[in-house]
Parts: structure tokens; C-alpha cells; sequence
């Protein structure tokens, strides 16, 4: 089985070479990341992207000498590279911002001059805070915040979500993968019931878009946001806006700041190294696979990357479950999609605890709520601790794998 993977996928397991930081050596041995929901390791490309703005373009925007036309230029390019990745029509519906975060906070404060006191909007409970508490802060605004609940293998309750759609809703603003669960949500569904109410629908992708393909386009969303360091880049935020809808919100604007889309959400001068990355980093990914357009390429690869990824987080699963003392969290992998990301709580030691011999053992892996606080805390996990979470990225290998079972079998032996 392991040899049949490896052969396999013996292409993408070859360009693990790409990846500086898997060469470096920890007390005297290789590191086994298993951080990438937290962010991904970064291939070369990306890291000769980021030092070659500084070497040689290193300049603001929208003058005449060449090295800010170099700057204009490569701003234009990211954008038609992250239109590519997400299947967008135009560069022009891609802002950047500093992180997913900000982006959110900054569509908050529009959406609070957009809607009325009594306009409602959803949220769920399985998010990131990120995509809640920018929106639950509209409730300042006399906008009424409801929260779609979850059930207990963490997944949504799309019955709770179609009661709690109403004619009043003016915005659905749903995750697209748990980055706690791995589960992966029903967009189609989110998407008809926020049509019928006539609502804008935001998807936070941040969790899946290093792992599948993503269409805006046949998703229908109306805003998207995803975050370039976890799929390989830099620390960059990324807003995907329906065509014509950014430019009819008011955000949050200096008087000089170019008022039209994608510019009229980007505040101040943006990262321009880190956004040279997230160019490299679709670049990058598209290297990966094959096909007449770099479109074609980006989903070739993510394609490839989820069967991949999606083994060694079933290698995990299984073999997790092969340890009494280990309780797996979140959805098991069935037949629909779902994110190569596992998490589990072991009796009598606490996640940090867990992570702690982990990295004893130059296993990297997180441990507690991952700011997707609100499931945490509803599943009955906060006040263990949390859970520990365990990543796949398309760099890991079976030996990876492997090491995290060997490992976590000698602590669940209190070794
Ligand atoms: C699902 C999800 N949404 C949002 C965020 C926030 O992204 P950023 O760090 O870019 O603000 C994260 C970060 O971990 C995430 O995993």
C-alpha cells in the first residue's frame, strides 16, 4: 500500500525538494510538519519572488521611473494569477489585504452602511472567528445576527440553517472547510438559500483553498477570502468581489485612495514582496499540473493534490483509531469531500501536552481551538484544552505519516 502511494503519486512526492525548510535539520533530524492549517512551508519560487522585489523592484505605485511601473505591473499580474486560482472573470475583483482578517473587518464596516437596523445576517458556529466576529460586531449596528447551529460529528445543521434564513437576511457568511474539523460544507446549499432570500453570500475559503480547486464562478458566491500562506505563499489577504459589487460599498477610504474596485478596500500601501510571493506561490501550484491554460493547470494540480492529501489524512485516521486512549473529532472521511486535516483529544492529556512531546519529537503540530473557538467551545472542548490538530500539505510524506503514528503511539503509552 505504501509502495503502490508512493509510486503513485511519485511526482508530486518529488517536488518535496522544492521546500527549503524541509532540509532543515532540528537535533540533528528533519522536521515533520504537520502545521500547515496554521500555514504552509514555502518552495523556493516563492522565496526568490518575495527577495527578488526587494533586489530589484522595490517601489510604490503609479509613477513614471521603471521600477515602479515594474511594481504596477506585477500588482496587475498577482491579481490575474489569484483570478486564476479561484476562477474569477477579471483581475479587477481581486483586492489584497493584509491578512483574511483585516479584509473581513474592513467588508464589516461597509456592510454597516449598507444595511438597515433590523436587517439580518448568518453566521455559523462551526467558523473561524474570523468569519463571525466581523459580522456578530453588525449587531452594534441594530442588525440582527443569528447563528446556524452545528451538530456533534461538527458539521452544519442545514436544517437549523434553512430556519434561520428569513426575507429579511441580507448576508450569508459561511466557511468553506473547518479549519478545526476538516469538514467541508455544502456551498450549493448556502448558496440556493441565500439566493431565495435575496442575501450576498461570503465564503471564508481560507481553509480549503490549499486543498481543492475553486470556482467563483460556479460556487455563485458573492464575496470570497482566502489567505496566501496557507497555500504556500506569503502573509497575504485575499478578497475575491463579484464584479460591480465592491465598488458599490462604502469602505472605510482615505480621500486620496482610488475609489474603484479592486483598490477601494485596499488601505495604505500594500505588501508588495508578500504579494510577488502569492504570484509565485499559483505559479507554483500550477507547475504541478498540466493543461493548455495556467487555469487548467491550478486545477489539474489541486485535483491531484486532494487524492494525495486525502490518503495520508485516511493513513492518519485509521491509524489514530487503532489507539484506544485517541478519540477522533469531526466528520469521518465517507464518500463526500472533506479536508485532509484530523483532530483528536487523547484521555488524560491535554492537546498542549500532546503537541509538547510531539515536538519533543520534531513533530509539528497545533493544539487548541485554532481561533474556530465557538465549535470548540460547543462540542465541549474548551475547557480540555482543545484538540490536537494534525495537517496535511502536499509536501507531506507516507514517512511523515508514519512517524506521527509511531510517535503518538509511545505517548499514548506514556512513553
Ligand atoms: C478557516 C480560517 N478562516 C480565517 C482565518 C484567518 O486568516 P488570516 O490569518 O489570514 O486572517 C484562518 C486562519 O487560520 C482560517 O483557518
Amino acid at each position: 500500500m505504501t509502495d503502490d502511494l508512493e509510486s503513485r503519486f511519485a511526482d508530486l512526492i518529488a517536488r518535496r525538494t522544492d521546500f527549503p525548510a524541509l532540509a532543515r535539520l532540528h537535533e540533528g533530524r528533519t522536521l515533520a510538519h504537520f502545521d500547515g492549517p496554521g500555514g504552509t512551508q514555502v518552495p523556493q519560487t516563492v522565496i526568490d519572488a518575495v527577495s527578488g522585489c526587494y533586489r530589484t523592484a522595490n517601489a510604490n505605485t503609479h509613477g513614471f521611473f521603471v521600477t515602479t511601473v515594474e511594481t504596477d505591473r506585477m500588482l496587475h499580474d498577482a491579481r490575474a494569477a489569484m483570478a486564476d486560482f479561484l476562477g474569477a472573470d477579471n483581475a479587477r475583483d481581486i483586492s489584497f489585504g493584509a491578512n483574511m482578517t483585516t479584509l473581513a473587518w474592513g467588508l464589516a464596516h461597509a456592510f454597516a452602511r449598507r444595511f438597515q437596523p433590523g436587517d439580518e445576517v448568518l453566521v455559523s458556529n462551526l467558523d473561524h472567528e474570523a468569519n463571525r466576529g466581523p459580522w456578530l460586531m453588525l449587531r452594534e449596528h441594530g442588525m440582527v445576527v443569528r447563528e446556524i447551529a452545528i451538530r456533534p460529528d461538527a458539521t452544519l445543521d442545514y436544517d437549523d440553517f434553512a430556519a434561520q434564513v428569513t426575507p429579511r437576511t441580507r448576508l450569508v457568511a459561511v466557511g468553506m472547510a473547518s479549519n478545526a474539523f476538516g469538514t467541508v460544507n455544502d456551498i450549493a446549499r448556502a448558496r440556493e438559500l441565500a439566493y431565495r432570500a435575496g442575501a450576498w453570500l461570503l465564503v471564508d475559503a481560507v481553509h480549503y483553498a490549499p486543498h481543492f480547486p475553486l470556482d467563483v464562478r460556479s460556487l455563485g458566491v458573492d464575496f470570497l477570502l482566502c489567505s496566501a500562506y496557507k497555500f504556500y505563499g506569503p502573509h497575504v489577504g485575499v478578497l475575491y468581489s463579484r464584479n460591480g459589487l465592491l465598488d458599490g460599498l462604502a469602505t472605510d477610504r482615505l480621500r486620496t485612495q482610488d475609489p474603484r474596485a479592486p483598490h477601494r478596500i485596499e488601505t495604505g500601501t500594500l505588501n508588495h514582496a508578500a504579494i510577488a510571493g502569492t504570484l509565485a506561490a499559483v505559479d507554483y501550484l500550477a507547475s504541478l499540473g498540466a493543461g493548455a491554460s495556467r487555469r487548467e493547470r491550478v486545477i489539474a494540480a489541486l485535483n491531484r493534490v486532494a487524492e494525495y492529501e486525502r490518503e495520508l489524512a485516511q493513513r492518519i485516521w485509521r491509524g489514530l483509531q487503532r489507539l484506544p486512549a485517541v478519540t477522533l473529532v469531526g466528520p469521518p472521511f465517507g464518500t463526500g469531500r472533506r479536508a485532509p486535516t484530523v483532530s483528536f483529544t487523547v484521555a488524560g492529556l491535554e492537546a498542549a501536552e500532546v503537541c509538547r512531546r510531539l515536538a519533543e519529537r520534531g513533530i509539528c503540530a497545533w493544539d487548541g481551538h485554532f481561533y474556530a473557538i465557538r465549535p470548540i467551545e460547543l462540542l465541549g472542548l474548551l475547557e480540555r484544552g482543545g484538540v490536537t490538530r494534525v495537517g496535511i500539505s502536499l509536501y507531506n510524506s507516507v514517512e511523515d505519516v508514519d512517524r506521527l503514528l509511531a510517535a503518538m503511539a509511545e505517548i499514548v503509552a506514556g512513553a
